[in-house]
Parts: C-alpha cells; structure tokens; sequence
C-alpha cells in the first residue's frame, strides 16, 4: 500500500504523561479513515500531530512523502474542522467559506466561483447572506466543511464534526458528508468515539486505546474479527464464552463451553487444551424454530430471563450456566417473545476466537 499520510512512531508526552505511544498509521490518497476510541485515547492528540498545532517528542509525520514535522499549521495543507464549527459569528456564510480565499488574497470572481460551488455541494444555495446564528446546527455545520473545502487541498480532518448534531441530523449529515468525499476523492482523517459513525462511513478503522492503536482494519474485519477484547467490546455489542479447545484438527477446531460442544471451521489457530475467548455478536445467534433441526456443534441451551422489544428484531438475554448471553432475534413473530428454555443456534463461521482465558478486558 502506498502512504499518502504516514504516522511512524509518533510519541507525544504531556510531562510524565504519555498521550500518544509509538502511533504509526499508514493511509492511503482517497481513503476515509476514522479513529475509533474513547475518550481521551488520544485521537485529537493525534490529529493535531499532523495539522501543525503540536510536534511529537519523536517520530514522523509523512504527508505524500514530505516530512511535516516543524512546519507551522497554514503550510501543512491540512485544515481540522472541529466540533464547534468555530465559524466566525459576526460574518456571513459567504464570507464564512470565503475567508481563507480572501487572505490568500484570490479575485472577487474566483471567490464568487468557489463559494458557488460550495453551496451547491452542501446544499446552502439561498444562504449565503445569513449569518451563523440564523441557521440550524445542520447548516452551520455545512458550512464549516464548506469553509474547509474551499482551499481545494486535498486532505480533510475531521474531529468529531457531528456531536453537536442531534441523533437524526447526525445520521443525515455523516451520509451527505462520505458521499461529498467519495466524489471528491479527498483524503479524509475522522475522529469519533461513536462505533456506528465508525462502521458506517470508513474505509479504514484505526482503533485506540490510551495513546495506543490497538487494531487497524475495515469495518468488518474491526467488527467480526477484532483483534482483542477491547476492540470487540467497543464496536458493538458483544458475547464472550470462555471456552477450552477440546479438538484441533486440520477440518477446524471443537472447544466446549459447559459441556456442549462448538465446532469452528479451519482457519483457526490453536492447539488441544487451550483457553479461548469466543467472540459472539448478538445476531449471529438465533433460536431454533420449533421443528429446526440445527446441525450439531453449533448448539447451545439456554433459558430466556429477559427479552427487549424493538420493532425490527427482539433482544433476548439468555441464561447458560452463570453467563447471560445477549441474542438478537430478527425472526419476530407477530404474537409476542419467546419464553422458557430455548436452543440457540450459532452461525459458527461467524465466530471468532481470541487467544487466552480472560485476558486483556475491556476497560
Ligand atoms: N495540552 C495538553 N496538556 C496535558 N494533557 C493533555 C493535553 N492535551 C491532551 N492531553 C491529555 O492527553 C490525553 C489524550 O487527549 P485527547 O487526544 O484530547 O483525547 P481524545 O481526543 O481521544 O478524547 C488525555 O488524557 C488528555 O487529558
Ligand atoms: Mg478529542
């Protein structure tokens, strides 16, 4: 892969205090990659390292093979919108978009251009003359993209753009904002500690972990195969079984978990008499039908204790020995939940294994 953008072994200490520790993060021209984290794992830090508002006590930060380090923020390129828009509140949104046009000194008619071809881009066409104040979250947050946009560079931040953004609007806007992306081709750097912003808009996940990247991967590989507990318990909801290996052999693995026996297909590393960590989302489980006959090593028992629904499937809680399994079921009968003992069925190729007992908890 070629790196557009490049971190390599960046550290960033605030006194004894290590935010940022041996960061290296490799991404592509064109690609939408998100850090993924909570807070204070250090993203901002992070994205400041490559706009120019903070230098890291060591390693490098590569834009297009050009070191970055030491350079002063207006020569980087990279201009980071923010959660607050931080438009500038006695201007208009023409004047808003235009400013940075303005200073590098561009004609009237090339700002009329640009900023005409911004509204039109995010919608605004008509608003040009209103100022921050007379306009929705939405729009002001349209606007502060178009702000960012008007340069032409080619590489976007984004740091946590849409918190200020109610459920609904958020979901609109992150839509919008990755379709604009795509056609621009930009590089885009997106910070956010929501999983669902994560899995719905990257191409490229980084997740983090005080100061740490913990995994790198697609939206599906962070979710289906994470690479530890944090990461499967930080995007999304999530089953562990703590399972012991009973059979490793060249068609997959067996372990068992109470007794009852689980086969994984091959491709699974690990050895006769392991402890594993299962890593079970709750819609790779369903409940056998009550003439299913679910093939065996995918099977457990179990009895319902609780049950949430939610229109388009129903969330169940589970009983197995002491564990509670959480199971969404999309089957959704039109009576009512189910009760009582139930068998469950595991989409076994689904599921993933982590080495080790109960190592390396979410936290
Ligand atoms: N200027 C600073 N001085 C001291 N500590 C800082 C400074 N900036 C950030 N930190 C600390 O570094 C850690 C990472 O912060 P930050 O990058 O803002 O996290 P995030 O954006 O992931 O929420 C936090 O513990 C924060 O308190
Ligand atoms: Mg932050």
């Amino acid at each position: 892969m070629d790196a557009y953008i490049e971190f390599k072994n960046v550290v960033k200490r605030f006194d004894n205090f290590v935010a940022l520790d041996h960061v290296s993060l490799q991404i592509p021209k064109g690609a939408f990659v998100t850090l993924l984290g909570p807070s204070g794992c250090g993203k901002t830090t992070l994205m400041r390292q490559l706009a120019g508002f903070s230098e890291p006590e060591e390693g490098d930060v590569l834009v297009d093979g050009r070191r970055m380090n030491g350079l002063p923020p207006f020569k980087r390129n990279t201009p980071l919108v923010f959660q607050e828009y931080a438009l500038f509140p006695h201007m208009t949104v023409y004047e808003n978009i235009s400013y940075g046009l303005k200073l590098k000194k561009a004609s009237k008619e090339e700002m009329d251009r640009r900023v005409e071809e911004m509204l039109e881009m995010f919608n605004l066409k008509g608003l040009e003359k209103r100022f921050p104040k007379q306009m929705s979250g939405g729009q002001q947050q349209r606007v502060a993209f178009a702000r960012a946009l008007v340069m032409g560079q080619d590489i976007l931040l984004l740091d946590e753009p849409l918190s200020n953004l109610d459920a609904k609007l958020r979901v609109d806007v992150r839509t919008e904002l990755r379709q604009i992306q795509r056609r621009l081709g930009i590089t885009t750097i997106y910070v956010t500690h929501d999983q669902d912003e994560a899995l719905s808009m990257s191409d490229i996940i980084a997740v983090m972990r005080r100061g740490r990247i913990e995994q790198i991967g697609t939206p599906w590989e962070i979710y289906f195969r994470p690479a530890n507990r944090f990461v499967a318990d930080f995007v999304g909801t999530v089953n562990f079984l703590e399972a012991t290996v009973t059979q490793a052999d060249a068609g997959g693995v067996t372990v068992a978990y109470h007794g009852m026996p689980l086969r994984l297909p091959a491709g699974t590393e690990a050895a006769e008499g392991d402890p594993v960590t299962l890593v079970v989302r709750p819609e790779c489980i369903h409940l056998a039908g009550r003439d299913e006959r679910p093939p065996q090593g995918a099977v457990l028992e179990g009895e319902i204790k609780n049950y949430s629904f939610l229109g388009r499937i129903i969330r169940y809680w589970v009983q197995i020995g002491q564990e509670t399994f959480i199971l969404d079921d999309a089957n959704v009968d039109l009576t009512g939940a189910r009760s009582g003992r139930v068998t469950l069925c595991l989409d076994t190729h689904k599921l993933h294994l982590l080495k080790g007992g109960d190592a390396d908890a979410a936290s």
